[in-house]
C-alpha cells in the first residue's frame, strides 16, 4: 500500500516523474533520465501531448515509416505506417510494387452506415412503448437539429431511428437503435452526443405526457452510446491478375504456389486457430495506417474482429479463387475512422501523414486502409505457403537481435553481409559477434 497516492493528478509533471521514480524505482536516477529523454525538447510539441491524455510523464514512440508504390485505383500512393513490427514496412512495399506492374489495387466503398444505440428496460406493453415512440419520433428529431444541422450540411446526420424489441434476449430489455452517416469524421463525439439528447428529450416526454408510466409501469435508461460493430460500414479491396503470371513470381518457382495460396486462405475459413493469425497479418497492415492517420485502431479492431464471426464462426478475412484463368483476391472490412476532428489536425505527424496521402475524405482514407490490410495478408501468406515466414522476418529482425547484443556500427554492416546467406537466429549472430 505504500504505493497508494492521493492526488496525483493535481501534481505538475516533474512532480509526477519524481514520485514514480521514488515510488517505483527506488530513486534510481537512470530510470528518470529514460523518462526525461522521450519528452520532445520542442514545448509546442510535448504541451500537446501533455495535453491529449491525463499524466503525462513521457512519449512513447513508434517508428513512423512510408511503404512507396501502392498503385491503387490507377493513383500512386506512398502510405504512412506507425509499427513496431520488423517485417510489416518491408512486406507493404514489397507486395505494393509487386502488384504496382499487375495493374494495382482496385477498391470501393460498400456503405458509410455508423451506428449507435440506447439501451433501456420498460416493463410495459410494447404496443404502448411503440405507439409512444412514434408519437415522438418528430420531436426527438427537431430537438437534435442543434446538434445535426452541422452534420447535416456536411452531408451527414441521422438516417434511421427504430425501436427494437430485445425481449427475447432479457426481459424487458429494448433499444432505440440509431443509423448515422458522419461524413469525413469518424463521429464518436457526434454519435454520442446525439444519443444522449435523444434520451434526454424521450424521458422528457415521458414524464411530461405520463403515458408510458400511467399504471406504474418503470422505464429505465441504462446506457446510450455508439457501437463500434459497423457491419454497413464497409470497404473493399481487391487484387487480380493471369494464374501463370503469379505462379511465376514465387520465390521458389514452386507450381503449387497459387494453389497452396488459395487453400491457406480457405483453411483460415474452417479454423479458428489459423483464422486469428491469418486475420492478426492483415490488421498488421491496417493497424499501422489506422495508428499514423491518427485514428482510433482500439474500435478498428473490435469492429472487425466481430465482422469475422458475423457468420457464426470467426474466419479469415480474405478471399482467393480462381476465374476464367484469372487469381482473384480480396478483402471486405468494416473500417470506423475520420479524416476531420480528433487528432487529424492537431497532432503534427498524424497531419503530415494525411498531407502525404493527398488530404483523402474518409471514404479514400478507408479504401486505402482496406489495401493496406490485403496487402499485408497477401505478403504474408506469398512467404508461408513458399520459403516460410522466418526468412524475411528474421532478415528484418537481425538488427534489432544487434542491437539488443550491442553491436557497433562495423559489427552491424559485416552482420548484415553474412547473414544474407547463413541462417539467422539470436545464438548464430551472438556467436558472430562475439568471433568478430
Ligand atoms: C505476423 O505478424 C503475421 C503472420 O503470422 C500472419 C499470418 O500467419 O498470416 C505472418
Amino acid at each position: 500500500m505504500s504505493n497508494f497516492v492521493n492526488g496525483f493528478s493535481k501534481k505538475n509533471k516533474l512532480e509526477k516523474i519524481d514520485w514514480i521514480i521514488n515510488n517505483h524505482f527506488h530513486n534510481n536516477k537512470k530510470a528518470k533520465d529514460i523518462l526525461l529523454r522521450y519528452l520532445n525538447d520542442d514545448l509546442s510539441i510535448q504541451n500537446l501531448h501533455d495535453e491529449f491524455i491525463e499524466n503525462t510523464i513521457s512519449n512513447f514512440y513508434l517508428p513512423f515509416a512510408v511503404a512507396p508504390n501502392f498503385l491503387i485505383n490507377h493513383k500512386y500512393y506512398t502510405l504512412p505506417m506507425a509499427t513496431e513490427e520488423s517485417s510489416v514496412v518491408a512486406a507493404a512495399s514489397k507486395t505494393a510494387k509487386f502488384w504496382a506492374s499487375r495493374g494495382g489495387f482496385k477498391t470501393e466503398i460498400l456503405g458509410v452506415e455508423k451506428v449507435g444505440q440506447i439501451h433501456f428496460f420498460y416493463n410495459g406493453s410494447f404496443f404502448k412503448l411503440q405507439s409512444f415512440f412514434k408519437k415522438i419520433t418528430k420531436n426527438i428529431l427537431k430537438n437534435l437539429k442543434p446538434i445535426t444541422s452541422n452534420m447535416e450540411k456536411r452531408g451527414g446526420g441521422i438516417t434511421s431511428l427504430k425501436l427494437v424489441d430485445m425481449n427475447d434476449k432479457i426481459h424487458n430489455y429494448y433499444q432505440i437503435f440509431v443509423k448515422l452517416n458522419t461524413a469525413d469524421s469518424m463521429g464518436a463525439n457526434f454519435i454520442n452526443s446525439c444519443l444522449e439528447k435523444i434520451t434526454d428529450t424521450f424521458k422528457f416526454f415521458i414524464k411530461e405526457k405520463k403515458f408510458l408510466t400511467e399504471n406504474g409501469e418503470k422505464i429505465d435508461f441504462v446506457m446510450s452510446i455508439l457501437s463500434n460493430y459497423t457491419p454497413n460500414c464497409l470497404a473493399k479491396a481487391s487484387v487480380s491478375c493471369k494464374v501463370e503470371d503469379l505462379e511465376k513470381s514465387n520465390d521458389l518457382k514452386d507450381r503449387k504456389f497459387v494453389e497452396n495460396f488459395i487453400n491457406a486462405v480457405n483453411i483460415s475459413k474452417v479454423d479458428t486457430f489459423r483464422a486469428v493469425t491469418h486475420n492478426k497479418g492483415i490488421m498488421n497492415g491496417v493497424d499501422s495506417v489506422v495508428i499514423a492517420t491518427g485514428n482510433d485502431f482500439r474500435s478498428v479492431e473490435a469492429g472487425i474482429h466481430a465482422y469475422a464471426s458475423r457468420n457464426g464462426n470467426y474466419s479469415g478475412l480474405t478471399n482467393a479463387y480462381i476465374q476464367d484463368g484469372s487469381f482473384h483476391f480480396d478483402l471486405t472490412i468494416p473500417i470506423s475512422i475520420g479524416t476531420i476532428g480528433g487528432l487529424t489536425k492537431l497532432h503534427p505527424l498524424v497531419n503530415w501523414a494525411h498531407n502525404l496521402l493527398g488530404n483523402p475524405n474518409s471514404n479514400e482514407l478507408m479504401q486505402i486502409i482496406a489495401v493496406a490490410g490485403l496487402a499485408q495478408n497477401f505478403a504474408a501468406l506469398k512467404s508461408l505457403v513458399t520459403t516460410g515466414i522466418q526468412k524475411g522476418h528474421m532478415k528484418m529482425h537481425l538488427l534489432n537481435i544487434l542491437n539488443q547484443l550491442g553491436a557497433d556500427q562495423i559489427q552491424k554492416k559485416e552482420a548484415i553481409e553474412y547473414f544474407k546467406t547463413n541462417s539467422i537466429t539470436q545464438k548464430n549472430v551472438r556467436e558472430f559477434i562475439n568471433k568478430k
